[in-house]
């Protein structure tokens, strides 16, 4: 194992497809170890291009396009970073040993739609999770939520994340009203849906997974701190770890994972969603590649999410300690305009313990996730009241 110089023939060239907030990280990660790193997104200036060798702006949904540039760059390693992404392409590509994809590209063929990862985990894996079914149109839906789905219930597109098109619907009123949500915001497929049980849970977690190899050059799974989150409208607002769980529950969402993870194989950072009702827990869904809330190991790990996803991929070894606890909380767009101003930087960071990140993203909308608030703390009350206090003097302005 070696790693090169950049931009000269020894380099160690990494792709990521998706060049978000969390793109940007990894980005960061890589530049570390003197990675060379070429950045795509479907629009110029996105926060990992702010960071990277060289940036590229693609359609990355359109296969041909797709597989042209990774066949010009010839990467050593292709990193997928969103989910919507060509990845039958992927596929293909990784069949024929023309790219390498991280964790693999039936990971990411299989996440990038629910039906795929869910059919998985509880038809083949036998892992608990909420009762579901998938429907084409209003009629289908109806009859399985009337046919043993009940309500509540949440119907989601099969392609979409962040909560998109995504709604708990509570009784018959409200069903067409979801079914026209979904259907109007899928991002592909438009019209198929997943209906499932709403599970009343205690809490949800993100159980980060890495893959790396051992010494033995053979892969092993470790396992962070469980991560707590509070999402709204399907969207996560604000996360801590480590989030307390009972022995019983935290074994099994820990077996969760490893079934999952496991199967999806590969190296790398997955993160597994799971929801806690007392000692039960079910599989929610999988990220193969560094999660929204875990922005918050920034502060708390040795080695955060990101790095931790960095050194899997390239085959070195990892450390999944946690070293205080910690808070992060998202700091909004709340305005529609390009290149707003954030006022009161300075007064978030007279918060004591914390830090902020600023993503650079060149356009902000109402709800568009811009930043992020992160603070230690001796325990997550505490880091979880000076993330949102932060979050909370942070006005974008436009
Ligand atoms: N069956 C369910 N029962 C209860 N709550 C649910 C259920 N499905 C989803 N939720 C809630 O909605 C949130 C988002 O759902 P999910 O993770 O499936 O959507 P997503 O669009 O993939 O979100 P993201 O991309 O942000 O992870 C969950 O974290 C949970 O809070
Ligand atoms: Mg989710």
């Amino acid at each position: 194992m070696y790693l090169g110089t950049p931009n000269t023939a020894s380099a160690t060239r990494v792709m990521l497809l998706g060049a978000g907030e969390l793109g940007k990280e990894v980005i960061i990660a890589l530049q570390r170890l003197g990675v060379e790193v070429t950045a795509v997104d479907r629009y110029d200036g996105a926060p990992g291009h702010q960071v990277a060798h060289h940036t590229q702006c693609i359609d990355m949904t359109n296969g041909n396009v797709l597989s042209r540039l990774i066949d010009s760059e010839k990467p050593h390693l292709v990193v997928p970073e969103i989910e919507a992404i060509a990845t039958e392409t992927l596929m293909q590509l990784e069949k024929e040993g023309l790219c390498t994809v991280i964790p693999t590209a039936r990971a990411a063929n299989l996440t990038m739609n629910r039906e795929g990862i869910r059919r998985l985990a509880a038809e083949t894996l036998k892992l608990p999770t909420s009762p579901y079914a998938f429907a084409d149109s209003f009629e289908a839906l109806k009859k399985a939520v009337d046919g043993g789905i009940g309500y509540p219930c949440v119907v989601k597109p099969v392609m979409s994340s962040s909560g998109k098109g995504q709604s708990k619907v509570d009784g018959p009123d409200d069903l067409k009203a979801a079914w026209d949500y979904a259907k109007e915001s899928g991002r592909v497929n438009k019209g198929r849906v997943i209906v499932e049980g709403f599970i009343d849970f205690d809490y949800e977690i993100t159980q980060l997974t890495v893959r790396a190899l051992g010494a033995d050059g053979a892969p092993h799974t470790h396992f962070c701190e469980p991560i707590g989150h509070v999402q709204v409208k399907g969207d996560y607002v604000e996360s801590w770890q480590p989030q307390p769980m009972g022995k019983l529950a935290l074994d099994k969402a820990r077996a969760i994972a490893k079934a999952v993870t496991d199967d999806l194989g590969g190296l790398g950072l997955y993160g597994v969603e799971c929801f806690v009702k007392g000692d039960d827990v079910w599989f929610s869904e999988v990220s193969p590649r560094p999660h929204d809330t875990g922005m918050v190991t920034m502060v708390t790990q040795r080695q955060n999410e990101f790095e931790l996803h960095a050194r899997a991929i390239l085959g070195l070894p990892v450390d999944t300690t946690l070293r205080n606890p910690g808070a992060s909380a998202v700091i909004y767009g709340g305005v529609e305009a390009k290149g707003i101003r954030f006022e009161g930087v300075d007064k978030a960071l007279q918060v004591p313990g914390t830090e902020i990140r600023l993503f650079g993203k060149p356009r902000a909308y109402e709800r568009r996730r811009m930043g992020v608030a992160l603070a230690e703390g001796a325990d997550i009350e505490e880091a979880r009241q000076r993330a949102k206090e932060a979050a909370g003097r942070v006005k974008p302005l436009a």
